[in-house]
Protein backbone atom coordinates (compact mmCIF):
# COMPACT_ATOMS: atom_id res chain seq x y z
CA UNK A 1 0.00 0.00 0.00
CA UNK A 2 3.12 2.34 0.84
CA UNK A 3 4.88 1.66 -1.98
CA UNK A 4 1.59 1.80 -4.23
CA UNK A 5 0.76 5.24 -2.89
CA UNK A 6 4.53 6.49 -3.10
CA UNK A 7 4.69 5.37 -6.59
CA UNK A 8 1.86 7.37 -7.66
CA UNK A 9 3.20 10.41 -5.96
CA UNK A 10 6.29 10.06 -8.03
CA UNK A 11 4.74 10.13 -11.47
CA UNK A 12 2.47 12.94 -10.47
CA UNK A 13 6.15 15.02 -9.07
CA UNK A 14 6.92 13.97 -13.05
CA UNK A 15 4.26 15.21 -14.61
CA UNK A 16 4.91 19.21 -15.91
CA UNK A 17 0.93 19.87 -16.45
CA UNK A 18 0.02 18.50 -13.06
CA UNK A 19 3.08 21.07 -11.64
CA UNK A 20 1.11 23.92 -13.71
CA UNK A 21 -2.12 22.76 -12.37
CA UNK A 22 -0.96 22.66 -8.75
CA UNK A 23 1.20 25.34 -8.62
CA UNK A 24 -1.73 27.45 -9.47
CA UNK A 25 -4.05 26.34 -6.05
CA UNK A 26 -4.01 28.01 -3.77
CA UNK A 27 -4.78 24.56 -1.05
CA UNK A 28 -1.68 23.14 -2.80
CA UNK A 29 0.60 26.21 -1.89
CA UNK A 30 -0.96 26.04 1.60
CA UNK A 31 0.13 22.20 1.73
CA UNK A 32 3.53 22.77 0.24
CA UNK A 33 4.24 25.61 2.92
CA UNK A 34 4.78 22.89 5.31
CA UNK A 35 7.63 21.05 3.33
CA UNK A 36 8.92 24.30 1.55
CA UNK A 37 9.73 28.06 2.82
CA UNK A 38 8.68 30.11 0.28
CA UNK A 39 9.15 31.44 -3.53
CA UNK A 40 12.62 33.49 -2.89
CA UNK A 41 16.15 33.96 -0.81
CA UNK A 42 14.00 36.34 1.79
CA UNK A 43 11.26 33.58 2.78
CA UNK A 44 14.00 30.54 2.90
CA UNK A 45 16.02 33.45 5.45
CA UNK A 46 12.70 34.09 7.12
CA UNK A 47 12.31 30.18 8.08
CA UNK A 48 15.91 30.19 8.83
CA UNK A 49 15.55 32.92 11.52
CA UNK A 50 12.43 31.84 13.08
CA UNK A 51 13.55 28.06 13.23
CA UNK A 52 17.23 29.28 15.17
CA UNK A 53 14.99 31.93 17.28
CA UNK A 54 12.39 29.91 18.22
CA UNK A 55 13.75 25.92 18.06
CA UNK A 56 17.29 26.85 18.11
CA UNK A 57 17.75 24.64 14.93
CA UNK A 58 20.22 25.14 11.82
CA UNK A 59 19.12 25.50 8.37
CA UNK A 60 20.51 23.67 5.06
CA UNK A 61 19.06 25.71 2.30
CA UNK A 62 18.12 24.24 -1.01
CA UNK A 63 17.29 25.97 -4.36
CA UNK A 64 14.22 23.67 -6.06
CA UNK A 65 14.40 22.73 -9.32
CA UNK A 66 15.29 19.29 -10.71
CA UNK A 67 16.82 18.16 -13.94
CA UNK A 68 18.59 21.45 -14.72
CA UNK A 69 19.72 20.77 -18.28
CA UNK A 70 19.91 24.11 -19.41
CA UNK A 71 22.69 27.16 -19.04
CA UNK A 72 19.99 30.07 -17.94
CA UNK A 73 18.60 27.53 -15.42
CA UNK A 74 22.54 26.51 -14.38
CA UNK A 75 22.99 30.44 -13.84
CA UNK A 76 19.43 31.02 -11.74
CA UNK A 77 20.68 28.45 -9.65
CA UNK A 78 24.41 29.65 -9.34
CA UNK A 79 22.73 33.56 -8.64
CA UNK A 80 20.46 31.89 -6.09
CA UNK A 81 23.12 30.31 -4.10
CA UNK A 82 25.57 32.79 -4.38
CA UNK A 83 22.35 35.44 -3.39
CA UNK A 84 22.11 33.47 -0.20
CA UNK A 85 26.06 33.51 0.60
CA UNK A 86 25.32 37.42 0.26
CA UNK A 87 22.96 38.15 2.81
CA UNK A 88 24.27 35.47 5.33
CA UNK A 89 27.31 37.87 6.11
CA UNK A 90 25.18 40.28 7.88
CA UNK A 91 23.00 37.34 9.59
CA UNK A 92 23.18 35.64 12.50
CA UNK A 93 22.74 31.83 11.30
CA UNK A 94 24.50 29.07 10.76
CA UNK A 95 24.00 27.83 7.38
CA UNK A 96 24.77 24.80 4.72
CA UNK A 97 24.23 25.91 1.25
CA UNK A 98 23.24 22.38 -0.48
CA UNK A 99 24.44 21.86 -3.75
CA UNK A 100 23.43 18.90 -6.44
CA UNK A 101 26.14 18.67 -9.02
CA UNK A 102 23.73 18.82 -12.03
CA UNK A 103 21.97 21.97 -10.52
CA UNK A 104 25.69 23.98 -11.30
CA UNK A 105 26.10 22.56 -14.71
CA UNK A 106 27.31 19.01 -14.67
CA UNK A 107 24.53 18.09 -17.36
CA UNK A 108 25.40 21.26 -19.74
CA UNK A 109 28.99 22.16 -19.17
CA UNK A 110 30.90 19.60 -16.94
CA UNK A 111 34.16 21.38 -17.05
CA UNK A 112 32.65 24.15 -15.69
CA UNK A 113 30.91 22.57 -12.24
CA UNK A 114 34.59 22.84 -10.55
CA UNK A 115 35.13 26.72 -11.24
CA UNK A 116 30.98 26.97 -9.77
CA UNK A 117 31.58 25.08 -7.08
CA UNK A 118 34.95 27.38 -6.20
CA UNK A 119 32.95 30.29 -6.56
CA UNK A 120 30.25 29.67 -4.33
CA UNK A 121 32.93 28.15 -1.76
CA UNK A 122 34.33 31.65 -1.97
CA UNK A 123 31.32 33.26 -0.99
CA UNK A 124 30.56 31.08 1.68
CA UNK A 125 33.48 31.45 2.64
CA UNK A 126 33.79 35.19 2.75
CA UNK A 127 30.40 35.35 4.74
CA UNK A 128 32.03 32.69 7.32
CA UNK A 129 33.75 35.99 8.26
CA UNK A 130 36.95 33.66 9.54
CA UNK A 131 34.83 31.60 11.16
CA UNK A 132 35.89 28.26 10.60
CA UNK A 133 33.29 25.55 10.25
CA UNK A 134 30.31 28.58 10.16
CA UNK A 135 28.50 28.25 7.17
CA UNK A 136 29.75 25.42 4.62
CA UNK A 137 28.64 24.43 0.75
CA UNK A 138 27.05 20.89 1.08
CA UNK A 139 27.39 18.44 -2.10
CA UNK A 140 24.13 16.69 -2.31
CA UNK A 141 24.07 13.15 -3.92
CA UNK A 142 22.57 12.25 -6.72
CA UNK A 143 22.33 9.21 -8.34
CA UNK A 144 25.37 6.63 -8.64
CA UNK A 145 26.62 7.95 -11.92
CA UNK A 146 27.87 10.67 -10.42
CA UNK A 147 29.23 9.64 -7.26
CA UNK A 148 33.06 10.04 -8.70
CA UNK A 149 32.97 13.29 -9.87
CA UNK A 150 30.99 14.86 -6.77
CA UNK A 151 33.40 13.25 -4.23
CA UNK A 152 36.37 15.03 -6.40
CA UNK A 153 34.54 17.99 -6.09
CA UNK A 154 34.40 17.80 -2.82
CA UNK A 155 37.97 17.15 -2.14
CA UNK A 156 39.15 19.87 -5.02
CA UNK A 157 37.22 22.58 -2.52
CA UNK A 158 38.57 21.34 1.00
CA UNK A 159 42.44 21.20 -1.11
CA UNK A 160 41.44 24.66 -1.77
CA UNK A 161 40.43 24.77 1.65
CA UNK A 162 37.05 26.41 1.20
CA UNK A 163 34.30 24.91 3.55
CA UNK A 164 32.56 21.92 2.05
CA UNK A 165 30.88 18.89 3.12
CA UNK A 166 29.87 15.89 1.18
CA UNK A 167 26.62 13.91 1.18
CA UNK A 168 27.21 9.60 1.53
CA UNK A 169 24.38 6.75 0.53
CA UNK A 170 23.78 4.25 2.68
CA UNK A 171 22.26 1.88 -0.15
CA UNK A 172 25.37 1.99 -2.59
CA UNK A 173 27.66 -0.92 -1.39
CA UNK A 174 30.69 1.68 -1.97
CA UNK A 175 30.24 3.91 0.46
CA UNK A 176 32.17 2.38 3.06
CA UNK A 177 35.18 2.68 1.39
CA UNK A 178 34.28 6.42 0.88
CA UNK A 179 33.54 6.93 4.05
CA UNK A 180 37.07 5.71 5.45
CA UNK A 181 38.70 7.44 3.30
CA UNK A 182 36.86 10.62 4.82
CA UNK A 183 37.01 10.10 8.20
CA UNK A 184 41.02 9.26 7.46
CA UNK A 185 40.82 12.76 6.29
CA UNK A 186 39.09 14.59 8.89
CA UNK A 187 36.17 15.85 6.60
CA UNK A 188 32.37 16.65 7.42
CA UNK A 189 29.99 14.21 5.68
CA UNK A 190 26.22 13.84 5.83
CA UNK A 191 24.92 10.35 5.91
CA UNK A 192 21.82 9.83 3.88
CA UNK A 193 19.71 6.25 3.40
CA UNK A 194 19.59 7.38 -0.75
CA UNK A 195 16.78 8.05 -2.59
CA UNK A 196 17.54 6.36 -5.77
CA UNK A 197 17.48 2.73 -7.16
CA UNK A 198 20.95 0.99 -8.18
CA UNK A 199 21.90 -2.28 -9.79
CA UNK A 200 22.45 -5.20 -7.86
CA UNK A 201 26.37 -5.22 -7.93
CA UNK A 202 26.47 -1.59 -6.78
CA UNK A 203 23.33 -1.18 -4.58
CA UNK A 204 21.66 -2.76 -1.34
CA UNK A 205 18.45 -3.29 -3.11
CA UNK A 206 15.79 -4.00 0.37
CA UNK A 207 15.18 -1.43 3.12
CA UNK A 208 16.57 -3.92 5.74
CA UNK A 209 20.04 -4.02 3.72
CA UNK A 210 20.22 -0.62 3.41
CA UNK A 211 19.40 0.33 7.10
CA UNK A 212 21.51 -2.79 8.23
CA UNK A 213 23.85 -0.90 6.45
CA UNK A 214 23.30 2.74 7.47
CA UNK A 215 23.66 1.47 11.12
CA UNK A 216 27.08 0.10 10.61
CA UNK A 217 28.26 3.51 8.31
CA UNK A 218 26.65 5.30 11.72
CA UNK A 219 28.87 3.16 13.73
CA UNK A 220 32.38 4.17 11.97
CA UNK A 221 31.18 8.06 11.70
CA UNK A 222 30.79 7.80 15.31
CA UNK A 223 33.88 5.74 16.18
CA UNK A 224 36.74 7.12 18.17
CA UNK A 225 38.65 7.16 15.93
CA UNK A 226 36.86 9.37 13.95
CA UNK A 227 36.50 11.58 16.76
CA UNK A 228 40.04 11.87 16.91
CA UNK A 229 40.42 12.65 13.34
CA UNK A 230 38.89 15.62 13.64
CA UNK A 231 35.55 14.11 11.24
CA UNK A 232 32.12 15.75 11.08
CA UNK A 233 29.08 13.58 11.05
CA UNK A 234 25.82 14.78 10.26
CA UNK A 235 23.21 11.70 10.83
CA UNK A 236 20.52 12.75 8.52
CA UNK A 237 17.42 10.19 9.32
CA UNK A 238 14.16 10.55 9.98
CA UNK A 239 14.62 7.30 11.94
CA UNK A 240 14.13 7.96 15.07
CA UNK A 241 15.49 4.64 16.29
CA UNK A 242 18.58 4.95 14.70
CA UNK A 243 19.06 8.74 15.89
CA UNK A 244 18.46 6.87 19.25
CA UNK A 245 21.59 4.33 18.63
CA UNK A 246 23.63 7.23 17.15
CA UNK A 247 23.07 9.24 20.45
CA UNK A 248 24.07 6.44 22.44
CA UNK A 249 27.73 5.71 20.43
CA UNK A 250 28.38 9.31 20.52
CA UNK A 251 27.95 9.62 24.52
CA UNK A 252 30.47 5.89 24.70
CA UNK A 253 32.91 7.16 22.28
CA UNK A 254 33.11 10.37 23.89
CA UNK A 255 31.58 13.16 21.68
CA UNK A 256 30.36 16.27 22.89
CA UNK A 257 27.71 17.92 21.80
CA UNK A 258 28.46 19.86 19.00
CA UNK A 259 30.89 18.02 17.56
CA UNK A 260 28.37 15.96 15.43
CA UNK A 261 24.68 16.77 14.40
CA UNK A 262 21.52 15.39 13.16
CA UNK A 263 19.42 16.52 9.83
CA UNK A 264 15.76 16.20 8.74
CA UNK A 265 13.51 17.70 6.28
CA UNK A 266 11.57 21.02 6.91
CA UNK A 267 8.19 19.41 7.79
CA UNK A 268 8.91 15.80 8.30
CA UNK A 269 8.83 14.42 12.04
CA UNK A 270 9.22 18.00 13.45
CA UNK A 271 8.32 16.57 16.63
CA UNK A 272 11.38 14.89 16.37
CA UNK A 273 13.80 17.34 15.35
CA UNK A 274 12.41 19.54 18.15
CA UNK A 275 13.13 16.93 20.51
CA UNK A 276 16.25 16.36 19.71
CA UNK A 277 17.23 20.46 19.58
CA UNK A 278 15.23 20.43 23.11
CA UNK A 279 18.13 17.90 24.70
CA UNK A 280 20.85 20.29 23.79
CA UNK A 281 22.07 18.30 20.22
CA UNK A 282 22.89 20.15 17.20
CA UNK A 283 19.73 19.99 14.73
CA UNK A 284 19.51 21.06 10.62
CA UNK A 285 16.67 20.92 8.42
CA UNK A 286 16.86 21.31 5.10
CA UNK A 287 14.80 24.43 3.91
CA UNK A 288 13.71 24.00 0.15
CA UNK A 289 12.61 27.55 -1.27
CA UNK A 290 11.78 28.92 -4.81
CA UNK A 291 9.04 28.88 -7.61
CA UNK A 292 9.22 25.25 -8.81
CA UNK A 293 7.97 23.48 -5.46
CA UNK A 294 5.40 21.31 -6.54
CA UNK A 295 7.55 17.85 -7.58
CA UNK A 296 9.24 18.12 -3.95
CA UNK A 297 6.24 18.76 -2.07
CA UNK A 298 4.23 15.67 -3.54
CA UNK A 299 7.56 13.89 -3.13
CA UNK A 300 7.02 14.32 0.60
CA UNK A 301 3.72 14.05 0.54
CA UNK A 302 3.98 10.71 -1.16
CA UNK A 303 6.60 9.39 1.53
CA UNK A 304 3.73 9.03 4.09
CA UNK A 305 0.60 7.45 3.14
CA UNK A 306 -1.47 9.55 5.97
CA UNK A 307 -1.05 12.30 4.02
CA UNK A 308 -3.37 11.52 1.52
CA UNK A 309 -6.11 12.87 3.39
CA UNK A 310 -4.33 16.14 3.66
CA UNK A 311 -3.60 16.24 0.08
CA UNK A 312 -7.60 15.53 -0.58
CA UNK A 313 -8.50 18.73 1.40
CA UNK A 314 -5.89 20.76 0.14
CA UNK A 315 -7.60 19.93 -3.40
CA UNK A 316 -10.77 21.04 -2.51
CA UNK A 317 -9.59 23.96 -1.03
CA UNK A 318 -8.57 25.14 -4.75
P1 LIG B 1 12.62 6.39 6.49
O1 LIG B 1 12.03 6.46 5.12
O2 LIG B 1 13.31 5.14 6.89
O3 LIG B 1 11.53 6.73 7.56
C1 LIG B 1 11.81 6.86 8.95
C2 LIG B 1 10.54 7.32 9.64
O4 LIG B 1 10.22 8.66 9.20
C3 LIG B 1 9.31 6.45 9.29
O5 LIG B 1 8.53 6.35 10.43
C4 LIG B 1 8.62 7.27 8.21
O6 LIG B 1 7.24 7.01 8.15
C5 LIG B 1 8.92 8.70 8.63
N1 LIG B 1 8.89 9.59 7.45
C6 LIG B 1 9.81 9.63 6.47
N2 LIG B 1 9.45 10.55 5.54
C7 LIG B 1 8.26 11.08 5.96
C8 LIG B 1 7.38 12.08 5.45
N3 LIG B 1 7.62 12.72 4.32
N4 LIG B 1 6.25 12.39 6.18
C9 LIG B 1 6.02 11.78 7.34
N5 LIG B 1 6.83 10.81 7.89
C10 LIG B 1 7.92 10.46 7.20
N6 LIG B 1 18.98 11.37 -0.64
C11 LIG B 1 19.89 11.29 -1.65
O7 LIG B 1 19.91 10.31 -2.39
N7 LIG B 1 20.82 12.30 -1.82
C12 LIG B 1 20.87 13.39 -1.00
O8 LIG B 1 21.72 14.28 -1.17
C13 LIG B 1 19.91 13.47 0.06
N8 LIG B 1 19.91 14.53 0.92
C14 LIG B 1 19.13 14.47 2.05
C15 LIG B 1 19.28 15.43 3.05
C16 LIG B 1 18.57 15.32 4.23
C17 LIG B 1 18.75 16.35 5.30
C18 LIG B 1 17.66 14.23 4.43
C19 LIG B 1 16.91 14.08 5.72
C20 LIG B 1 17.48 13.31 3.43
C21 LIG B 1 18.20 13.41 2.23
N9 LIG B 1 18.04 12.45 1.24
C22 LIG B 1 18.96 12.43 0.20
C23 LIG B 1 16.89 11.50 1.27
C24 LIG B 1 17.27 10.19 1.93
O9 LIG B 1 18.12 9.46 1.10
C25 LIG B 1 16.03 9.33 2.23
O10 LIG B 1 15.37 9.03 1.04
C26 LIG B 1 15.02 9.96 3.18
O11 LIG B 1 15.66 10.68 4.19
C27 LIG B 1 14.13 8.86 3.81
O12 LIG B 1 14.88 8.02 4.67
P2 LIG B 1 14.85 8.20 6.27
O13 LIG B 1 15.99 7.45 6.82
O14 LIG B 1 14.82 9.64 6.60
O15 LIG B 1 13.47 7.71 6.72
Amino acid sequence: MKRLWQRGMIALARSSAVKDFMQGRDGMRKLAQRFVAGPDVASAFATAERLLDEKGIRTSFYYLGEYVDRLELVQENVDQKLAIAARLADADLDVHISVDPTQIGLQTDAEQVGPRARSIGRAIALASGGKPGLHCLMLDMEDASVVDVTLALHDDLRRLELPAAVTLQAYLRRTEGDLIRLIAAGAKARLVKGAFVGAKHVAFATEPEIKANYRKLVALMLSEEARESGFYPIIATHDDRIQAEALALARENGWPQSTYEFEMLLGVRSDVAEALAQQGERVRLYVPFGRDWWPYAIRRIGENPANGVLLARSLLAR
